[in-house]
């Protein structure tokens, strides 16, 4: 039986009716651009995540630099991020001529590590980007006491964590700005490119929505220069069809997380990650080699609420990720690696400061290590098995 990374129709189609009654809507309304739907769907995600505002954007990418630009971030800031997450996080500061600075991640929760990011913070620094990454909510109130100790912004990147909590609070709300993504792929997948800032900052919600429509208020007089950042309103309207069924797609997901890893952490040389080593990559792989552990379940903090937007393996030893990578391609088990190179290797940041590359060891780790398993709400008790199976043979081969 093979099983795909992801089945997008089998999320979409039990709502075609649905769907196609919200497209109905809008096709008969004409009102493609800035439709009552955007305001809607809007208010509808900011109430989730406990926000004041919610501005809807074209994407996840444009969420980012619709934030940093309504932070009035430019050339000569510096902005950290971690190097391991995806390319929008950084590309996002440098195309506003910014500096993204790269900070080392947690071997447990591949999120920001504090002291890293404490280490990288110099005059120049306006902003950092954690990103809950996976769907796991970055350790946010260190994170928070060190932006306010130096009067830094911070920018949420939840792309991939929409509806996930920390202590109880969204991911996305507790710093200036949080930026969401409805890619396909992610928890709220959109049919097509679509996004979302929220901030609880009344002036800021302003800004942004004036930069979202290139900078024009009223229309056709400019203070600012800003771009097309709108959600389409048919998107709007299709997503509010999903928003209403998103508790069940959490549940769906965070169930197929605990059956993998009650399943997983009982094989001989998987072990689960242990979160008491969250802040020591080196007691980790200490207590790591104690257990002879081949691969490493990732783990939910007691704390987070996860939304287990992938479900990443660690497979310690060189080249055994690929090697497991091969034998589940070989099975037709959908996999990825979510990221082979760290932001920090990649070719165009190496014009960048070498002072903003550096000390990004774990991530290096990481990308050599990880590997992501379907994960999908819907996939079947049996393809999850299966998927279990291959993993368990290849352990044995
Ligand atoms: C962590 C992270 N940030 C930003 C983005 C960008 O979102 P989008 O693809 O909607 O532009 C993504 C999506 O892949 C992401 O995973």
């Amino acid at each position: 039986m093979s099983v795909p990374l992801l089945d997008v129709n089998a999320q979409n189609l039990p709502l075609e009716a649905e769907l196609q009654a919200a497209f109905s809507k809008v096709l008969h309304s004409g009102r493609f651009i800035m439709g009552p739907e955007i305001e809607v769907f809007e208010r509808d995600v900011a109430a989730m995540v406990d926000a004041k505002h919610g501005i809807s954007v074209s994407s996840g990418t444009d969420a980012l630099l619709l934030a940093l630009m309504a932070l009035n971030i430019g050339p000569g800031d510096e902005v950290i991020c971690p190097a391991f997450t995806f390319f929008a996080t950084a590309g996002a500061v440098s195309r506003l001529g910014a500096i993204p600075v790269f900070a080392d991640i947690c071997p447990v929760c591949f999120n920001l590590d504090l002291a890293d990011t404490r280490r990288k913070i110099t005059s120049k620094t306006k902003a950092i980007i954690p990103v809950h990454l996976f769907g796991q909510s970055a350790d946010m109130d260190p994170l928070l006491a060190l932006a306010k100790e130096h009067g830094l912004f911070i920018i949420e990147d939840a792309a991939q964590a929409i509806g996930s909590r920390y202590k109880g609070r969204a991911c996305g709300s507790m710093g200036e700005f949080g930026c969401y993504s409805f890619f396909p792929s992610k928890n709220l997948g959109g049919f097509g490119d679509g996004g979302m800032v929220v901030t609880n900052d009344d002036d800021l919600a302003e800004r942004a929505k004036v930069l979202r429509v290139h900078g024009s208020k009223p229309k056709y007089y400019h203070h600012h220069i800003g771009a097309n950042f709108r959600m389409d309103t048919l998107q709007a309207a299709l997503l509010q069809v999903k928003l209403s069924h998103y508790a069940t797609y959490t549940q769906q997901r965070q169930a197929n997380a605990n059956a993998y890893t009650q399943a997983l952490s009982a094989i001989d040389g998987i072990v689960q990650a242990d979160p008491a080593h969250c802040k020591c990559a080196a007691t980790q792989s200490a207590a790591l080699a104690a257990q002879n552990a081949r691969i490493v379940l990732p783990v939910a903090y007691a704390h987070n609420s996860h939304i287990w937007n992938q479900y990443t393996l660690r497979v310690l030893g060189e080249g055994q990720r690929d090697s497991l990578r091969d034998h589940l391609v070989k099975n037709s088990i959908g996999c990825e690696i979510y990221y082979p190179l760290t932001l920090d290797q990649q070719p165009c940041f190496a014009d960048l400061p070498a002072s903003s590359r550096t000390g990004c060891e774990v991530a290096h780790q990481m990308a050599h290590e990880v590997i992501s398993l379907p994960i999908y709400g819907e996939m079947t008790d049996a393809q999850r098995n299966e998927v279990i199976a291959a993993i368990q043979s290849w352990l044995s081969a």
